[in-house]
């Protein structure tokens, strides 16, 4: 069977990771978590001193790093020089220092082609916020996902509460309303959607659903190829 690179962009906490994970996994594809690989990053410069707004050195700190995607059921381990940080990338010092680190054209530069090359061989979903625009223009299928804010605000909230970890709904709410306006007002690669992108709004759909309509689009685009 022939095989497509699926792209699906979209804000913070719209659901992309879990609906393309189960997208992946519904059609034997890899799913390939590119936010992560910018989390790695923020990780790396906050545990080397390396100022976030200093785009030379996080070029340089990147060059030096090797950042590794592992695949695993439930989504992407990561790396960071041999060594595991797929729950420390997930903390609020990572989270708040990412769009920063991510706004940098060095960095993205270095990234994009990082990405471009693990989803060479098709067969990938790919989830992120330039992937439609810049990593992937020319996947045979981009999804734009979409989700009202109080609706991203709550399920990251409960995804929180569910792993234990210390979470306010208020202030998950700013983050969200903060990263979005970064991420979509940055000048390199800004958060948009791509002008041949499907838009799916998730507030009111499980991500079971979703999954399910991207499957759909992606066979008709398989059969079409
Ligand atoms: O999807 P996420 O929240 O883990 O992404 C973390 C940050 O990385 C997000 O604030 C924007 C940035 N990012 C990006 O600029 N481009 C991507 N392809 C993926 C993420």
């Amino acid at each position: 069977m022939k095989k497509i690179n699926i792209a699906i962009d979209g804000p913070a906490g719209a659901g992309k990771s879990t609906v393309a994970k189960k997208v992946a996994s519904a059609l034997g594809y890899i799913y390939i978590d590119t936010g992560a690989m910018y989390r790695a990053l923020a990780w790396k410069a906050l545990h080397s001193n390396v100022d976030i707004q200093d785009g030379k050195a996080l070029s340089s700190l990147l060059e030096s790093t090797n950042v590794e995607l592992v695949y695993s059921i439930e989504g992407n381990r990561i790396f960071v020089d041999n060594q595991e940080v797929t729950d420390d990338i997930r903390s609020s010092e990572v989270t708040a220092s990412v769009s920063a680190v991510s706004a940098h054209a060095g960095v993205r530069e270095q990234m994009v082609k990082k990405q471009q090359n693990l989803a060479s061989n098709k067969g990938s979903v790919l989830d992120g916020r330039d992937i439609g625009t810049t990593v992937l223009p020319h996947a045979e299928l981009k999804i734009f996902l979409t989700a009202s804010v109080e609706e991203r605000a709550k399920r990251r909230h409960y995804e929180n509460v569910e792993k234990g970890r210390s979470s306010d709904l208020q202030m998950i709410m700013e983050d969200i309303q903060l990263r979005d306006s970064k991420d979509s007002s940055r000048k390199i690669s800004p958060l948009v959607k791509a002008a041949d992108a499907v838009e799916i709004d998730s507030t009111s759909n499980s991500a079971e659903d979703v999954a399910e309509r991207i499957c759909t689009l992606a066979e008709e685009r398989i059969r079409m190829k």
